[in-house]
């Protein structure tokens, strides 16, 4: 049955399941390990995961956070929708000599107890989930009342905000009731999300320093070679070569715009880091 003639239910596997093998194009992992170390190491700390908790880490990839709250003594389960991403991952678990459990899950519908965490985090993972009141529903779920909540986003205005702007004119439309992934670097969208049954939330915007690439060229070519989003959109235009010497250029100019390098391209990619308290007394869902 087609997810036009199924039922909602059908239509959300659809949808999942493409955004796994979205996920799963091209090697996001190499590119977590080549860009993006600091952010994990970034949320763990501020969270202040501690030796003996129990950690679940939502939208995991290969561990980027996951496995930094292990090396903190945390015991940890990484779960990501795109399990393909799992092997890198416990690779660089046992590298680094530590274990975790690797869990398939939608970050929709995670298949855990209520409060049977001390802490979630989600390092730019919980943003991709399309349905963003039910992400952040089930983020609070399974938090134990007086845990901690540490979720870092990309900002809408940041890079990879912008970037995803850039994208958007020449990707298919978004299917209905979907939501954009950079609004989770919204302070007050999270707060919203979050409502009533957190307390002390703290937010920053932070700045990601990428060094990584010689021009802006070279970013939009290891964007396009690793990166699913992009690789996707690169796709769906493969008919259309006018158009993709359109993004070819847009990209190209996104990088231009913010590079701040004299020796090379020096991008800043802003992000919010929100930490937060599930409140012990939980009030009803609304
Ligand atoms: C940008 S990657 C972040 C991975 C990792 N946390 C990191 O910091 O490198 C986004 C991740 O979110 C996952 N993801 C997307 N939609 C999801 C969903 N509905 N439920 C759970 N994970 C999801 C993807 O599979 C991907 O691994």
């Amino acid at each position: 049955m087609s997810s036009l003639t199924g039922t909602p239910a059908d239509a959300d596997r659809a949808l999942k399941a493409k955004h796994r093998s979205m996920w799963a194009l091209g090697d996001y992992p190499g590119l977590a390990d080549d860009l993006l170390q600091e952010l994990g190491r970034t949320l763990v700390q501020a969270s202040a995961v501690a030796p003996g908790e129990r950690v679940l880490d939502v939208g995991a990839g290969s561990g980027n956070a996951a496995i930094p709250a292990a090396e903190a003594g945390a015991t940890v389960v990484a779960s990501d929708l795109t399990p393909e991403l799992f092997e890198v991952g416990r690779r660089h678990a046992a590298e680094r000599g530590v274990e975790l459990q690797w869990r398939e899950a939608d970050a929709e519908a995670l298949p855990f107890a209520d409060g049977e965490f001390d802490v979630v985090l989600s390092s730019i993972g919980v943003m991709f989930a399309p349905h963003h009141q039910a992400a952040a529903d089930e983020l609070v779920r399974v938090a134990r009342p007086g845990g901690r909540i540490g979720l870092l986003s990309w900002t809408p205005e940041g890079f990879i905000g912008q970037l995803f702007a850039t994208m958007k004119p020449f990707a298919p439309p978004p299917p209905p009731g979907a939501q954009p992934a950079p609004l989770w670097g919204d302070e007050d969208h999270v707060r919203e999300l979050l409502g009533p049954r957190v307390t002390d939330v703290t937010t920053r915007r932070k700045l990601l320093t990428v060094d990584h690439f010689a021009t802006p060229e070279d970013f939009r070519d290891y964007f396009k070679a690793r990166y699913g989003p992009t690789m996707a959109v690169y796709r769906f235009l493969s008919d259309e070569p006018e158009k993709t010497a359109a993004l070819d250029r847009d990209l190209a100019d996104l990088a231009r715009r913010y590079d701040l390098g004299t020796d090379g391209t020096v991008l800043e990619w802003e992000y919010l880091l929100l930490t937060a308290r599930r409140s012990a007394e939980v009030p009803a869902p609304r």
